[in-house]
């Protein structure tokens, strides 16, 4: 191959961050360098997400404005990566015959001989137990804070979701190459991490659990926050809460999906926790540690959601009073149990059921903000907004913006002026 520039477009979660941030770390070992448009590559990824049906149209429309680069510069290669290709490589090649290459999110190694060869082979989606232990490259993109993988896969099998599908069954990764790559960016000089895995709670290395790895990195000198996304609400267990709170480092907010308010819902849905069961455990989260800020994610529209359903997700929402949350309208995926259920809700429905959860949480999220008014937050820097205001975050994972100007990657004790729905303002003290 002549050219060594690679344009690469992310689709969907932390998680699709990370592998493109590993993807590009294989191809700069490599020699190449990023592109931030298509029409200056020799190689174009588009890391895929499968969630719902948005995530996969918005691909599709990416794909397709890329056909008349191919017919222009017939080098040039397209790889399709993430959770649609691990899905879906046949209809993919049938609909977009140019592509060149399809890497599921176990398989991203291969990247390394694709950038030197021309391979017989054009999809590489086979299941690859050893994952866990293939150590990759990585160029981060933010400079404060870094993504760490300690588990992939998922084997939870919620009715309504794809990712068992496309990213395989649960492996952890080996708690010393965790510690490892966790003291390198402490090195590096990067301040806060995210442990990531689509469920962390169920981390186990051996005979260490999730709380266990959580204080063995809490001891890493250098770092100074420890985050993690994302934990089930089955798998929360009061040890890991005493470990939240006795752990120095890792910050007062817990991202908690509930999904809905309903019993009935929750047990279709297949989360193997009641509404009751979820309370207790916010309940004891806020007893242990008076600040943590609990945030969520909903799913209006489940198959048999009546507005009596829907009602008890609205009610939860008042009782718990979440710091945010993410709502979606439920999407059927091809091939979940949720796409067989009886009783599908009409979009109009979902439409309208989405926009009354989106304005209650406003409201709850706004009131929250407006209670941290006049309080002093550590705020550790993260760089710039696009009108060149300095922006941070406290560590129960709100944004601060603030006017003067302080360096990156160091934590300052802010007073907070003024509330705004999505953000804070403040000044340094
Ligand atoms: N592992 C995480 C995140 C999974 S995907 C977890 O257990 O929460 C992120 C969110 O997308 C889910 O929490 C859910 O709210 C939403 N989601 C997943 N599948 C969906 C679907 N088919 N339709 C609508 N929303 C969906
Ligand atoms: Fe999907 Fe449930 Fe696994 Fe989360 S825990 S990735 S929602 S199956
Ligand atoms: Fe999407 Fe796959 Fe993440 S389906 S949300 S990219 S695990």
């Amino acid at each position: 191959m002549q050219g060594r520039a690679v344009y690469i477009k992310t689709f969907g979660c932390q998680m699709n961050e990370h592998d493109s941030e590993r993807m590009l770390g294989i191809l700069e070992s490599k020699g190449f360098i990023e592109v931030d448009e298509p029409k200056y590559a020799d190689i174009i990824i588009f890391n895929t997400c499968a969630i719902r049906e948005k995530a996969e149209q918005k691909f599709m429309s990416s794909l397709g404005r890329v056909k008349y680069l191919k017919k222009k510069n017939p080098e040039l290669k397209i790889i399709i990566s993430g959770c649609i290709a691990q899905l879906q490589s046949e209809h993919l090649l049938n609909k977009a015959p140019y592509i060149n290459y399809i890497i599921g999110p176990d398989n991203l190694h291969i990247l390394a001989n694709i950038a030197e060869n021309e391979l017989p082979q054009k999809v590489f989606t086979h299941e690859n137990t050893d994952m866990a232990n293939i150590e990759l490259p990585v160029v981060r993109k933010a400079p404060v804070k870094a993504w760490v993988n300690i588990i992939y896969g998922c084997n939870n099998y919620c009715a309504y979701c794809i990712v068992p599908y496309t990213r395989g069954r649960e492996r952890s990764r080996p708690m010393e190459r965790v510690i490892e790559e966790v003291k390198a960016l402490a090195e590096q000089g990067y301040k806060e991490i995210t442990l990531l895995g689509q469920n962390v709670n169920s981390y186990k290395d051996k005979d260490v659990d999730f709380p266990a790895l959580l204080e063995e990195v809490n001891k890493i000198e250098g770092i100074e926050r420890i985050r993690f996304v994302t934990s089930h609400p089955k798998d929360l267990s009061q040890q890991l809460i005493k470990t939240m709170k006795d752990c120095n480092k890792v910050c007062e907010h817990i991202h908690l999906p509930l999904q809905a308010g309903s019993n009935k819902i929750l047990k279709l849905m297949n989360r193997k926790y009641t509404y009751e069961e979820y309370l207790e455990k916010v309940k004891l989260l806020r007893e242990s540690i008076p600040d943590i800020s609990i945030t969520s994610e909903i799913i209006v529209g489940f198959p048999q959601e009546t507005d009596k359903d829907f009602e008890k997700t609205l009610n939860a929402l008042i009782e718990i009073q979440f710091d945010g949350i993410f709502a979606f309208k439920f999407s059927m995926r091809p091939g979940t149990t949720a796409a067989s259920l009886d009783g599908h809700i009409s979009n109009d429905i979902k439409t309208k059921r989405l926009s009354t959860i989106l304005n209650i949480q406003d409201e709850i999220t706004e009131r929250k903000n407006k209670s941290l008014e006049g309080t002093i937050q550590e705020v550790l820097i993260e760089g710039k907004d696009e009108e060149g205001l300095i922006i941070g975050r406290t560590k129960t994972n709100k944004i601060v913006k603030i006017s003067s100007e302080l360096q990156c990657g160091k934590v300052f004790k802010v007073k907070i002026t003024k509330a705004n729905r999505h953000t804070l303002e403040g000044n340094v003290l």
